[in-house]
C-alpha cells in the first residue's frame, strides 16, 4: 500500500463493533474510513439485482466485469453507489447479507476488490486510513503500522446485533449472527490474530472504551513513526 497515509487496518467478526468503531476513531483523528464488506455487499446487490445465483462463481465473476462501484471514505458523509444507484441502505438487507459470503468466497473476486481497496486508500488525501473488514491485517494491508482484531464473546456480539436491528426476536437474531460467523470463517479467518497483530476484546468494553483502545493503539505507534 502507499507510503504517504497512515494505515489502520481493522479486522473482526459480525458484531464485534468494528464499523462503528473505526468510523468513529477516523471522524475525532480526521483519518479516512473503508468499509470493504460494503462493496462486498454491493457485489452481492449488483448480482442480485441481475437474478444471478450468488453461489454460481462463474456467473458471479462475469457479472464483475460490468460492475462499477463507489464509496465513501468520509465518516461524515458514507455511501456506497453501485454506478447511478445509491445501495447505502438496500446492502444491510438480510437478502444481501446471506448472499454476501457466497461473492466474498471466489479468489478472483477477492484480489479484484483488494486492487481496488488499494487503490480508494492510495487516493485518500486525509492523513490516514482506517481500513476495516476481515482480511485487513492479513492479506490487504499486512505491513500496516497499526493492526488490530476486534472481537467481543458470541453472547456480547448478538446482543448488539440485536439492539441494532429492530422487529426480529433475540434468539433468530443470535442465530443469524451464528449463521453469518460459520460462512464467514469459510472464507477467511478472522477470528485468530496473525503474528504482530493486537487483540481488542471489547466483550467487557462499552462504545467509548473500544474507541480509546483504538485511539492508543494508533498514537503509540505514531510516536515510533
Ligand atoms: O463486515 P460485513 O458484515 O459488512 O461484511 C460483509 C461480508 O463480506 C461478510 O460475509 C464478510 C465479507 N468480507 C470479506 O470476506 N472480506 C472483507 N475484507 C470484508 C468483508
Amino acid at each position: 500500500m502507499t507510503e504517504d497515509v497512515f494505515l489502520v487496518a481493522v479486522d473482526g467478526p459480525a458484531g464485534s463493533g468494528k464499523s462503528s468503531v473505526s468510523k468513529e476513531v477516523a471522524r475525532r483523528l480526521g483519518f479516512g474510513y473503508l468499509d470493504t464488506g460494503a462493496m462486498y455487499r454491493a457485489l452481492a446487490w449488483f448480482a442480485l439485482e441481475r437474478r444471478l445465483d450468488t453461489s454460481d462463481a462463474t456467473a458471479v465473476t462475469e457479472a464483475m466485469g460490468e460492475f462499477e462501484a463507489g464509496i465513501s471514505l468520509d465518516p461524515d458523509d458514507y455511501w456506497v453507489r453501485v454506478g447511478d444507484v445509491d445501495v447505502t441502505s438496500a446492502i444491510r438487507e438480510t437478502r444481501v447479507a446471506e448472499a454476501v459470503s457466497g461473492v466474498a468466497r471466489v479468489p478472483v473476486i477477492r484480489e479484484t476488490l483488494n486492487g481496488r481497496f488499494r487503490e480508494l486508500v492510495a487516493d485518500s488525501e486525509r492523513p490516514g486510513v482506517i481500513v476495516e473488514g476481515r482480511d485487513i491485517t492479513t492479506v490487504v494491508a499486512p505491513d500496516a503500522p497499526v493492526r488490530v482484531l476486534l472481537t467481543a464473546s458470541p453472547e456480547v456480539r448478538a446482543a448488539r446485533r440485536s439492539a441494532e436491528v429492530t422487529g426480529q426476536d433475540a434468539a433468530a437474531v443470535a442465530d443469524a449472527l451464528h449463521r453469518r460467523d460459520a460462512s464467514d470463517s469459510a472464507v477467511v479467518d478472522f477470528m485468530t490474530a496473525a503474528p504482530g497483530v493486537d487483540v481488542v476484546d471489547s466483550t467487557d468494553l462499552d462504545f467509548e472504551g473500544s474507541v480509546s483502545a483504538l485511539i492508543a493503539l494508533i498514537g503509540n505507534m505514531q510516536e515510533v513513526q
